[in-house]
Parts: structure tokens; sequence; C-alpha cells
């Protein structure tokens, strides 16, 4: 007598695409957790990447998946978590997004000199410029893109991982963020191969309805997700963001080192915080050591920090103020270059 296999790798994979992952609440086909699925005899043996740090969360998804693949007929059903992403693995290498021209990636080697503020405020001096603009907040565990652009925390895009997510829209900018679907009372809690995958949607399943610009507001430092960033999209290029201190010169080294690596062209460094503070001609000196343009400085003023807390970027605000009008001119001097 023969053993007819009652459970097919099909049927798996239908079952997998009901089971939801417990915390961004998307499927976990979708997301890209699963890696291998093998059947041997009528028993079904699955490989996952991890996505949550909680134990008890864990254990309660393999339970979900085991009796799902159970119900379709398998006569069991083991389940394997793996932390590590594995590269490559449903990795699909879609390196231009369809119907954005051009990717600007903001940067610098570390924490708190104003990546973000430079981020929105220039997509707004972009869209000022006549061009559409869309801002892709990368910085996963820490976003600030939805409370600079003033957007709801309860609001959330349409559509889903699976197929498109739209954007949000504020001051005539589209805008992704993890914060449009983090809980905001919840610390983040997903793991690293989890938020990659859900930066790597942000790259290849949001509709942006056609974009000269997408601005990519990146976390501090020289890490993975820079890396990831430029393995997944091509990149028109960086700004670094620095402040006007000496002791920032190793930090934009490490950014320029970094993007010379991957080979994205640097469209230039931008000197934030100016002031009797923390001085002024930094950034202009590293530019000239680096041998890339200095594309202007921003200084240090608490009406930047105010509208950027309040919602309303100055750009947005205070359209015709100075300030907004260094903004404007370093988006001419990326315009220059990337028309
Ligand atoms: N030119 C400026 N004048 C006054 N305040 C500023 C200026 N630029 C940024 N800030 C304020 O400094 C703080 C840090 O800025 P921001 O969040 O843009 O930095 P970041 O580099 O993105 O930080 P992180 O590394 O945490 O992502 C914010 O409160 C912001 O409003
Ligand atoms: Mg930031």
């Amino acid at each position: 007598m023969t053993t007819f296999n009652k459970i097919t790798r099909e049927k798996v994979l239908e079952c997998l695409k009901q089971v939801r992952e417990p915390v961004v609440g998307e499927d976990i086909i979708s997301l890209g957790l699963v890696r291998e699925i093998e059947i041997n005899k009528n028993h079904a043996f699955l490989h996952l990447e991890s996505s949550v740090e909680d134990p008890s969360l864990q254990e309660k998804l393999r339970l979900t998946i085991v009796q799902a693949v159970r119900g379709a007929g398998a006569s069991g059903c083991e389940v394997h978590f793996s932390g590590k992403p594995k590269s490559g693995v449903n990795v699909q290498v879609l390196r231009s997004i369809p119907g954005v021209k051009h990717v600007i990636a903001v940067a610098s080697g570390k924490g708190g000199v104003g990546k973000s503020t430079v981020a929105v405020n220039l997509a707004l001096a972009l869209k000022q410029h006549g061009a559409k603009v869309g801002l892709l907040d990368a910085d996963i565990y820490g976003p600030n893109i939805p409370i600079m652009l003033g957007i709801p925390t309860e609001k959330r895009p349409e559509g889903n991982f699976e197929t498109k997510i739209l954007p949000l829209e504020a001051h005539g900018v589209k805008a992704i963020s993890i914060g449009f679907f983090a809980n905001p009372e919840q610390p983040v809690i997903w793991r690293g191969p989890l938020l990659h995958k859900i930066l790597e949607q942000f790259l290849h399943r949001v509709d942006w309805g056609g974009l000269d610009y997408l601005v990519v507001d990146l976390p501090p430092g020289t890490g993975d997700v820079q890396l990831s960033l430029s393995q997944w999209v091509s990149l028109s290029g960086a700004v670094v963001v620095t402040t006007p201190q000496e002791v920032a010169l190793s930090d934009v080294r490490k950014a320029v080192a970094m993007f010379r690596q991957i080979e994205v062209p640097i469209l230039g460094v931008v000197e934030n915080m100016t002031g009797a503070i923390f001085g002024k001609g930094g950034g202009e000196k590293m530019a000239g050591v680096f041998q890339i343009p200095f594309l202007g400085d921003i200084p240090l003023e608490a009406q930047v920090r105010e509208c950027g807390d309040s919602g309303l970027p100055i750009v947005a605000g205070y359209p015709k103020s100075p300030l907004s009008e260094r903004f404007l001119k370093i988006a001419e001097a990326v315009r220059k270059v990337l028309k």
C-alpha cells in the first residue's frame, strides 16, 4: 500500500498566508518571514525568520502555525525559528522603484545632528521647487517623520504589505514610516530581520504614484540599514549632515567612506546647527577635505526645533523666512545635480 501525501507545499503556503505576524498584523508570507517549507511524508518542516524578541509571542505564533498546517491535513508540523536573516533569501533585488526618478539618502555618521530635520525640510523645499516628492523614514527604531510632518498617530496607510501600501500625505509630500504602523505606546520590540523586511517592503511595495525625488531619512550611523538600503535600491545620491564642531570630522569621514564603498555618489555636506554654540565652518572644511560639494549651512535656531516638534516644518510653515531660503538653496543645489 502506498501512502498518499495529503499535504502539499501549496496547501502549506495557503495556510501560512492566513497566519498573521503578532506585532505587525500582516501575514507571515507577505512579510517574507518563511524561509523554507519541506514536506516529508505527510509532515511539514518549516523554517521561519524570528520576528519577535518575546519568547511567549513566538510560541503563540508557532502554535498558530502548527494548528493551521495540521488543520490542512498534515500529520505533524515542526517550526524552526532563527534570528539571523539569511542574505539573498526572499530578497528580490529590485534596484529601481517604479515611477521614482531619484532616491536621495540623508545620512550622518552619528545621531542627533539633524538628519530628520534636514530630510523633511529638503523634501518640502524640493516640493516648493515644483517637484513631486516622497519621504521614506528608514529610521525603524526611532521614527520621527510622523511627528515632524504632523501626521496624527492614529492615521494608518491604506493597502497592505502583500499588494501595495498607499503613503500618507502632509504639506504636499507623501510619506511612509514605521511610525504609521506601530502603536506609539508600545516600544518597538521587533527583531532586526523583521525590521529589515519592513524597510524592504517600504521600498518596493509603496505606491508612490510617480515621484521626482524620494528622500530617505536614515537612522544614525553607518550600519546595517544603510548597507541593506543600498543593496535593495539604487541610490542617486547621499546628503551628509554634520554639525560644525571639529569632533564631527571623524563621523563624516565614516559616512563618506561608507557611501564611497557602496558606490553611492555624495551630493554634498550640509552643516546644521551652525552658530554661537557649535561654531561655524566645520562642514565646509570637511567638504574641502573629502572633495565633495558643500551644500550650505542651517543655523541653530529654536524656531527650527519648534517647527519640527509642532508638525509644521519651517519650509512648510514659513516658506519665505531666511531659514527656509537656506533649505531652498540646498534643494536647488541637489536639483542641479539630479534633474
Ligand atoms: N538647526 C537647528 N536648530 C535648532 N534645533 C535643531 C536644528 N536642527 C535640528 N534641531 C533639533 O535637534 C533635534 C535633533 O534633530 P533631528 O531629529 O533632526 O536629528 P537626527 O540626526 O535625525 O537625530 P537621530 O540621529 O536621532 O535620528 C530635534 O529636536 C530637532 O528639532
Ligand atoms: Mg532622525
